[in-house]
């Protein structure tokens, strides 16, 4: 069985560098779990733990049913799939993807076997005989993931391995990557600083930031119920916009005071936070919680939030703003393409109210509890 289980781990480099701080993590057989975060957030480390390429400094990591913490990366059963692709510029493609079988003493034939299948699988049978050297990037990538794929591993560990391709290819390999776990179902995990790509990739989303985990959730749990205000700005694009103020009580409803606008409740929302009347919160508001057409957001959760639009960015269907609230309060809205938006214009925007977020001031890590 492919479970990984990672208890407790911490890394601490010399220098006390604090890598990864107190880890737990439990990937099911199967799953698929993207590990995203910021650059030095500790993602590597992690990965690099779990493949044995790292020593941990305390903490447990299992495979299968097996503590692995003194097992060498060779008898391990996992097999890592890097950046820069770590091809072996000497040997063919085939030899590339047949090398670890080789090592492990498996006879000619069934090594055969397996590349063919193996290159069938990812569509390169015919660079079977090149060198490296002679394929393009995506074709590289390919032959890494050729590799690791042969091996027939209980886990798969990605490090960023679609960080060197330009975006359109990403793309694709993206989606080849998630169409390559539904047929083999092999253990995942992949880590990546691109916040779209674990969204769109993971069955199972982990956020991390300075060697800590802050949500593991499923991709849509993170996406609309963001732990904390570091999470609710990491995901999503463009980011959450954030804005100062406090809620104050207006008869019934609830009240978010922006200083220069004011962001009325709906009252099942009002009803939750009327005891926070007066306190200092920051208000998050996505840009694809906005909206010009009144009909795209019921009506009992509108609130209008007036702008003057600085840019206006074409998407096609969707288009960007660029805007200001009051003086210098920036803004950004993701809106349907309109005809008639344009820059330097006053306009008013309509918030879903039901997708405001509220967090604390002072502390990133806390989100304001409507429970
Ligand atoms: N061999 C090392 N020696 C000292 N510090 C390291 C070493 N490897 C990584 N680090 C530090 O550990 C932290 C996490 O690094 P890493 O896991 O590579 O982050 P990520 O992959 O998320 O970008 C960073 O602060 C990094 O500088
Ligand atoms: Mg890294």
């Amino acid at each position: 069985m492919g479970k990984v289980q990672i208890q407790n781990v911490t890394k601490l480099f010399p220098g006390k560098v604090m890598a990864v701080n107190d880890v737990s993590l439990d990937i099911e057989d199967g799953e698929f779990v993207a590990l995203v975060g910021p650059s030095g957030c500790g993602k590597s480390t992690t990965l690099r733990m779990v493949a044995g390429l790292e020593e941990i400094t305390s903490g447990t990591i299992s495979i299968g049913d097996r503590v692995v913490n003194d097992v060498p990366p060779k008898d391990r059963n996992i097999a890592m799939v890097f950046q820069n692709y770590a091809l072996y510029p000497h040997m063919t493609v085939y030899d590339n993807m047949a090398f670890a079988l080789k090592l492990r003493k498996y006879p000619k034939e069934k090594i055969r076997e397996k590349v063919s299948k193996t290159a069938a699988i990812l569509g390169i049978e015919a660079l079977l005989k090149r060198k490296p050297k002679a394929l393009s990037g995506g074709q590289r990538q390919r032959v890494a993931v050729g590799r690791a794929i042969a091996r027939d591993p209980e886990v798969f560990l990605f490090d960023e391995p679609l960080s060197n391709l330009d975006a359109k290819l990403r793309v694709v390999m993206r989606a080849e990557l998630k169409k390559l776990h539904q047929k083999l179902k092999t253990t995942t995990i992949y880590v990546t600083h691109d916040q779209e790509e674990a969204i769109t990739l993971g069955d199972r989303v982990v956020v991390m930031k300075d060697g800590i985990i802050h949500q593991n959730d499923s991709p849509l749990t993170v996406y609309q119920n963001p732990t904390n205000r570091f999470v609710a700005g990491f995901i999503g694009t463009p980011p959450m916009n954030f804005f100062d103020g406090h809620l104050k009580s207006e008869g019934r409803d609830v009240v978010f005071d922006g200083g220069c606008f004011t962001l009325r409740l709906p009252e099942s929302r009002s009803q939750k936070l009327a005891a926070r009347a007066g306190e200092k919160v920051i208000a998050g508001i996505r840009p694809q919680a906005m909206a010009i057409d009144s009909t795209r957001i019921p009506n009992e959760a509108q609130a209008v939030l007036p702008i003057q639009i600085d840019v206006v960015e074409p998407l096609g269907e969707r288009m960007d703003l660029y805007a200001r609230v009051g003086k210098d309060l920036p803004v950004v809205a993701r809106i349907d393409a309109l005809s008639g938006v344009a820059p330097n214009s006053d306009i008013d925007l309509i918030v879903d109210m039901t997708r405001v977020h509220f967090f604390e001031p002072n502390d990133e890590q806390k989100t304001i509890s409507e429970a």
